[in-house]
């Protein structure tokens, strides 16, 4: 970092108010662009993660006992694409599910054009509903203020200019010295950063409480208090690359996220409604969901070659989606509320790993 210790050079300010505004101030990067226009989430890498939403969807239901209405909420929508996947993939299912599920996108940035009227739009979640809250890639995208430790040893908050140029601020202090010390201790070297996570907290309980009854899921890149990397992870990426990230509004801003920490706050929060959550890997929940990468048999090349290219077609995208060096490392938590784990996980299933730290 440049700049004497303590030093507020003009502009700058702490990480998460400078990020707040260049993504989601009046002409922030997310209100202006879709994020598929700038990077590529497994919602956009095949319709098969949308099927397997659309299978979970299923398994939450039967656990509800088919309610009239089944909530489907995608907190952080983008362009809603992911409801419009899970709607086309319960479309061709038999049943009564598509009647009755009431698809919901909660987003920042304004309804697209051309969305099926069915899917409802808002900047904040509806509250009380029964069914499924899904977030792919949204906590990551919630601003937090960073922390460095100083030449002095102590953790000062990281202060930015619009053209990306960091000084150090101020001791860390109060709630967010609190959080450091519960979740992501910063020892005493200078340059080491941690990227204070209580924002993303807040914003997960909240998400979950808001669900009445059902399972609420966030999907990302994610570390524990075990291993949390010691220089953060904070990036930019803009045009399909990773870029410095520059609170300039021209690219997007992202840190993984500490979802041990998440999911502690939401289980305060729901006490006693909402369970402890379960963590595993994309590639594990993806597979249990039925998502398979495993290539069709050979004979079948011959006795049906449209077939076999359709079926080697699916399994290319599926070992993308559990590619363990890529999207297949991101972080499923599942938190329950009011409702047991549906199958595989718990009812009748196996249970899994509980977020550790
Ligand atoms: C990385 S994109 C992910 C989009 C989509 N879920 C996907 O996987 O392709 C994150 C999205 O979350 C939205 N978002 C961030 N914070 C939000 C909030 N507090 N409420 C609603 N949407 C939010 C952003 O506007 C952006 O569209």
């Amino acid at each position: 970092m440049a700049g004497a210790t303590g030093g507020t050079a003009g502009g700058a300010r702490r990480w998460r108010e400078a990020a707040g505004e260049a993504l989601y101030g009046p002409e922030g990067f997310f209100v202006r662009h879709a994020p598929a226009a700038h990077f590529r989430t497994s919602v956009h890498a095949s319709p098969l993660f949308a099927g397997a939403v659309a299978e979970l969807l299923r398994r939450v239901d039967e656990v509800l006992g088919h309610p009239a209405e089944l909530a489907l909420i995608d907190y952080g929508a983008g362009r809603g694409e992911l409801l419009t996947g899970v709607l086309a993939a319960l479309s061709g299912q038999p049943g009564s599910l598509a009647a009755r599920v009431r698809p919901h996108a909660v987003e920042r940035a304004p309804r697209p054009e051309g969305l099926d009227p069915a899917v409802a739009w808002s900047a904040e979640p509806p509250c009380g509903a029964a069914g499924l809250l899904f977030a792919n890639e949204w906590l990551d995208d919630v601003p937090l203020d960073i922390a460095e430790t100083g030449g002095d040893g102590v953790p000062r908050y990281v202060l930015v200019e619009a053209d990306g140029t960091e000084h150090p601020g101020e001791p860390v202090s109060g709630g967010d010295a609190r959080w450091l010390d519960r979740w992501w201790p910063l020892p005493p070297e200078p340059g080491l950063r941690a990227e204070i996570g209580g924002p993303r907290d807040a914003a997960w309980a909240r998400a979950v409480s808001c669900l009445d009854r059902g399972l609420a899921v966030a999907v990302d890149y994610a570390h524990t208090r075990a291993a949390r990397p010691p220089l953060g992870t904070l990036t930019g990426y803009r045009e399909g690359r990773e870029v410095r990230p520059v609170p300039d509004g021209r690219c997007d801003l992202t840190a993984h996220v500490a979802l041990d920490a998440c999911a502690a706050a939401a289980e305060r929060a729901g006490a006693p409604a909402t369970g402890p959550g379960l963590a595993l890997s994309q590639r594990e929940a993806l597979r249990a969901l039925g998502v398979s990468g495993g290539r069709p048999p050979l004979a079948l090349a011959s006795q049906d070659p449209a077939a076999y290219v359709r079926l080697l077609g699916r399994a290319g995208e599926a070992a993308e989606l559990t590619d363990p060096a890529g999207l297949g490392a991101f972080t499923w938590l599942l938190q329950p509320r009011g409702i047991p784990l549906p199958p595989p996980w718990g009812v009748h299933g196996e249970t899994g790993d509980r977020p550790s730290g």
